[in-house]
């Protein structure tokens, strides 16, 4: 049994359908539910006893106790977060509450857990925090990719929170011995993304005829990674990483957010023509405070010590996301919901 936090949102769900079909064992999903959280990412698991959710907060320290006493997990898997950039902009105590707060609970209850551990179980423990290339800051064209000793700049408070946290992480292996791996990955897209993201705000908001806010020039470069490759990525940590070890996971796949937007828009051409091409709703908006430039990612040290590379090239899983939401409008009806529109209204008036 693996305990995952944030199992309902995008990348957790991902992870928790993968961890079932790959490895087969249980996991229970600790998730609070909040407006990114959807049990109905996981719906194909109903009646599966592999699969146990509990609804709750990483930062309720009593609930973490008696799940991890009940359950006996042998890794805890950390995806519990706020994860939004612009959210974090305009109201960043969740983001330290859950991030730092949540994260630094979860390791004080997982200490005391593996702490009481009897061998071979206690040997076998691993904590793995997911985190993000944000933490690095923001690179020039011309720079070389993060690597894994670039030193941490976070400029958002998200970025900032997320960096809070893998120093906390960082430090229970230090002081405690602490049985954890980090992992840094750069922008994750593919099915069961919260549209408030990139990729799939684009997706819908073209599919209904509206403007696709582009920040500023458009200019600004994100690395590309297929989920299912985060997804792979993370269990090849979790079966192979280095104790107290961090590992990037990139796409290889830089590109402009306007070769983004354009990429989407082609693939919509072609399977929901709508009369003018849809990159002619592309709209420039005010730019976000503090946009960072570029993010890359140099994965070589996973790729040379745990064997991992992604898979996915950025075109054909593009186009495969966009099917996705084009083939599932009851998903999308069903994220749509009033909380969503007042995230459109607040950020895009
Ligand atoms: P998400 O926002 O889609 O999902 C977050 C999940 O965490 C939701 O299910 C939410 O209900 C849950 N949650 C939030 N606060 C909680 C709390 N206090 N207690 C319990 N559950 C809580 O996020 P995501 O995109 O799936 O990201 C998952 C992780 O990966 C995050 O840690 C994020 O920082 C990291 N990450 C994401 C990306 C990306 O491109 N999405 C890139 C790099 C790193
Ligand atoms: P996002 O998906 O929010 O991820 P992150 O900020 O974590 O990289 O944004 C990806 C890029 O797209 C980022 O440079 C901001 C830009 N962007 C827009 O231009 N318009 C939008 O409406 C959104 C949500 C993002």
């Amino acid at each position: 049994m693996i305990l995952v936090t944030g199992g309902a949102g995008f990348i957790g769900s991902n992870f928790v359908l993968d961890w079932i079909a790959t490895e087969g064992t249980p996991v229970i999903n600790l998730d609070k539910l909040t407006y990114a959280g959807n049990p109905a990412n996981l719906a194909s698991l109903k009646g599966d006893s592999r699969y146990v959710f509990a609804q709750g907060d990483i930062c309720d320290r009593t609930l973490i106790a008696g799940l991890l006493q009940k359950h006996q997990p042998q890794a805890i898997v950390h995806f519990a977060a706020e994860s939004h950039v612009d959210r974090s902009i305009h109201g960043p105590g969740e983001f330290v509450q859950t991030n730092v707060v949540g994260t630094f609970s979860l390791l004080e209850e997982a200490r005391a857990y593996w702490g009481a551990l009897a061998e071979p179980a206690k040997s076998r423990f691993r904590f793995l925090h997911v985190s993000t290339d944000e933490v690095y800051g923001s690179l020039g064209m011309n720079d070389p990719a993060f690597s894994e000793t670039t030193p941490y700049a976070p400029n958002s408070p998200y970025a900032a929170s997320k960096a809070a946290s893998d120093h906390l992480v960082r430090a229970y292996h230090h002081t405690y011995g602490m049985p954890v791996i980090t992992t840094n990955c750069s922008n994750n897209y593919g099915p069961l993304q919260f549209p408030e993201k990139l990729i799939p705000l684009m997706i819908l908001n073209a599919l209904n005829g509206k403007p696709l806010p582009v920040y500023g020039d458009g200019k600004n470069v994100r690395d590309w990674l297929h989920v299912s490759d985060h997804c792979s990525g993370i269990r090849a940590a979790l079966a192979r990483g280095k104790l107290g070890e961090t590992y990037n996971i990139g796409g290889n796949s830089e590109k402009t957010n306007l070769e983004v937007v354009h990429a989407v828009c082609t693939i919509l051409d072609e399977l929901h023509p709508a009369g003018a091409p849809h990159a002619k709703l592309i709209t420039y908006v005010k730019d976000r405070p503090g946009h960072d430039q570029r993010y890359a990612i140099n994965a070589e040290k996973i790729r040379c010590e745990l064997g991992w590379e992604p898979q996915e090239r950025f075109e054909k899983g593009l186009r495969k996301t966009v099917e996705w939401y084009l083939a599932n409008g009851e998903w999308v009806r069903g994220v749509i919901s009033g909380e969503y529109r007042k995230w459109m209204d607040t950020q895009y008036g």
